[in-house]
């Protein structure tokens, strides 16, 4: 099995209980992974996406992390950012303005 480029994570704010009525959730995130899947498509990238349970992170959210590259991205709530966050991936660089660690 070859193995994604990259991994986006996706908070999507899951807790124990089942549970997903964290700051990520409730800003969208969940509505963003069409957007995302269809965005790599779109542009040919080798990557997966993942939605997470809560990453700790509920004051930055909503949140996505990208590895292998280990960027921690907040803020992330209209399609601009994703975008924003996507070249990054593609150029191997960073999104220096949802950087959050
Ligand atoms: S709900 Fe997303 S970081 Fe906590």
């Amino acid at each position: 099995m070859d193995k994604p480029e990259h991994h986006i994570f996706v908070c999507a704010s899951f807790r124990s209980g089942g549970d997903s009525k964290g700051a990520c959730s409730k800003k969208g995130s969940g509505d963003f992974m069409p957007y995302i899947e269809n965005e790599i498509l779109d542009r040919g990238m080798n990557a997966q996406i993942t939605s997470t349970g809560c990453m700790k992170a509920c004051d930055y959210g909503p949140v996505m992390v990208v590895y292998p590259g280990g960027q921690w991205y907040g803020k992330v709530e209209n399609e601009d950012a994703i975008d924003e966050i996507l070249d990054a991936v593609e150029d191997g660089g960073v999104a220096g303005d949802h950087l959050i660690s």
